[in-house]
């Protein structure tokens, strides 16, 4: 790993102050003992989770676990690069970035300012085009649609030209070169090296970020042909995976709902019919990252996909996304004869569709029906079927008054004893108990509700994972110590490996470093990874001695032949690991 120079780092987080950055994202820090306090920027609360440490130029939320330094906020801020973030923080205080030469960055970001602009007179030639071109065909899809010219003002939506080259034309008389458009995804060039429009006949939806650039198109087709839409592939500027259409009406108020819906025209039609606050994806399935986009501003969100089967087992892989970033999700049902919700809008007017959203069931409500896929219930096999499915959903839901009520109402559905079907939950439950780590690992994530994405093997190593923790706190405040510990640790002797690659971090690091802060570990760890370290780094602070290191150590060791046995943990010490967890989180922060 190559790290960049200590020196450059210190001088860029002096320079782009931590509070600053926050202040400048419009939230309002309040003075406690080591910093100031706010509320988090990645997940809505109103608690003031989010502590920020001018000292150490980092911040940690203990209600979602973001944490970091600047750098790590505008990755998650922007979705973008740790490199992309360095050199935007470098360039707005006039420092280079070593080994990027001035004119490369300069390159760089000039590269992503065309793509800006490309975008911008792309968007604005569609829609002049859509208003005052002489093809009308255009407006008249919209219009056959329903959309008031007032909604297609505000979204700017466009045509573009049935013709190979009125665009290129265009922007090639505006002074941009060949090669950045292609670059922008606007042309795209033939097999015999002839530039031509990417989008051709088709109405046109731009798509907007938070700071109001236009970062990309989607483009539908007028009649039934196929691609029924195309979109910009990814550009310097744009990367499907980790945006969202309409976020920068949608996300104004924080905290909100968010309607998650499949397709651009929902989005519009929501809208207009007083649903601002309505999101889709870029024609994809929704990714980790837009899940955790998404919680930067909702407190809740309402899965509205289409009414077909592909629909119903997007919201499934959906719910599992919200879930991992723990952002609660309830399921909307289009009723009636329409396929989506513009369509449902359309048929039967904005007041009916509130009431669908008033509605929206929950998760295990939402899993339960779909147990009914494919089944007859008129015949005992269908029953029998359906009753194992159930019972595997219930199963899994932690809480045993819920699984209580969720029996007993299923049991009277199907006019059974619920001992029968309390039964059947407890021979999926006991299933899961069985003794293989995996297993036992599986258990930790239904117990949980949630997965520890960064470092899974805390899970069911969790003794193992605290004591290594400790010993990186250690290392950490004690770099006195660290010949003692390099002398008797190998990277081996970590369980997990999240921890193992920070100790190899620290081990190359603290050697050439006069202060150790996360800050210079950066690039050898994700955003979400130094959130985590960040926590560590903060916990342990004032926290660790001599006695500690040798204490840690000799853990260290003797958990390491123990951990033969220890992938047969039962379910009960499982249970027993889980609430001491519990009551960790509670005391610690
Ligand atoms: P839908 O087929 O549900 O389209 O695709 P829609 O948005 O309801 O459009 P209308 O009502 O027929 O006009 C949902 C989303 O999937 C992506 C687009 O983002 C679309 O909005 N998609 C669909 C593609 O990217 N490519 C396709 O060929 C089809
Ligand atoms: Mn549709």
């Amino acid at each position: 790993m190559t790290f960049l120079p200590d020196e450059f780092l210190l001088t860029l987080l002096e320079k782009n102050k931590i509070a600053d950055e926050f202040r400048n994202f419009g939230l309002s820090l309040n003075p406690c003992d080591r910093g100031f306090s706010c509320n988090c920027p990645f997940h809505s609360e109103t608690g003031n989770s989010c502590i920020i440490y001018p000292d150490t130029h980092n911040f940690y939320c203990s209600g979602c676990g973001a944490g970091g330094d600047v750098i790590t906020f505008l990755m998650k801020k922007q979705e973008i690069s740790y490199n992309e973030a360095v050199q935007e923080l470098a360039l707005r205080c006039g420092l280079q970035v070593p080994g990027i030469s001035a004119e490369e960055a300069g390159r760089i970001q000039n590269r992503r300012e065309r793509c800006y602009e490309i975008n911008r007179e792309t968007a604005n030639f569609y829609y002049q085009n859509l208003l005052k071109g002489s093809d009308r065909r255009g407006l008249a899809y919209f219009r056959e649609r329903q959309l008031t010219p007032q909604t297609i003002q505000k979204y700017g939506l466009g045509y573009a030209p049935d013709d190979w080259h009125q665009l290129y034309q265009y922007l090639s008389r505006k002074g941009f070169s060949d090669e950045e458009l292609l670059l922008a995804n606007v042309c795209r060039r033939s097999e015999k090296g002839n530039i031509y429009d990417n989008f051709r006949n088709r109405v046109i939806f731009p798509i907007v970020d938070m700071h109001h650039h236009v970062i990309g198109f989607g483009g539908r087709v007028l009649d039934d042909s196929k691609p029924k839409y195309l979109n910009t592939s990814d550009t310097p500027v744009f990367d499907k995976g980790r945006n969202l259409f309409s976020l920068h009406f949608a996300g104004q108020h924080i905290p909100c709902t968010l309607i998650l819906a499949e397709g651009y025209m929902d989005v519009i039609a929501l809208h207009q019919a007083g649903f601002p606050n309505a999101v889709a994806t870029l024609g994809t399935a929704i990714t980790p990252q837009q899940a955790r986009l998404m919680r930067q501003y909702a407190d809740k969100v309402i899965i509205s996909y289409d009414n077909d089967s592909a629909g119903q087992n997007a919201t499934n892989k959906a719910i599992q996304h919200f879930r991992d970033v723990g952002l609660p999700a309830e399921i909307l049902h289009i009723d009636g004869d329409a396929k989506d919700p513009d369509e449902y809008i359309r048929k039967f007017g904005a007041e009916r569709f509130r009431l669908l959203l008033k509605h929206a069931q929950n998760v295990t409500d939402f899993q339960i029906d779909r147990c009914r896929n494919g089944l007859d219930l008129h015949t005992d096999a269908g029953e029998v079927m359906y009753l194992r499915r159930v019972a595997q959903v219930i199963s899994e839901i932690h809480h045993e008054k819920e699984r209580e009520i969720y029996i007993r109402r299923i049991a009277e559905e199907l006019e059974i004893r619920p001992e029968v079907l309390k039964q059947q939950t407890n021979i999926f439950r006991n299933r899961r108990k069985k003794n293989n780590s995996n297993q036992t690992f599986h258990n930790a994530e239904i117990l949980f509700h949630t997965r520890d994405e960064i470092n899974p093997e805390a899970q069911t190593h969790l003794a193992e994972s605290k004591n290594e923790e400790l010993l990186l706190g250690c290392l950490i405040w004690l770099p006195e110590q660290f010949e003692t510990i390099r002398n008797q640790v190998r990277p081996e002797d970590f369980v997990t490996d999240f921890h193992k690659r920070i100790y190899v971090a620290l081990c190359e690091k603290i050697p050439v470093s006069t202060w150790l802060i996360p800050s210079l570990l950066g690039n050898a760890f994700s955003a979400e990874e130094m959130g985590r370290i960040t926590k560590i780094f903060i916990y342990y602070r004032d926290k660790v001695n001599i006695q500690t290191v040798s204490d840690c150590i000799a853990n260290l060791h003797s958990q390491k032949t123990k951990m033969a046995d220890a992938s047969n943990m039962s379910n009960d010490d499982l249970l027993q690991v889980i609430a001491n967890k519990k009551k960790n989180i509670r005391l610690q922060y």
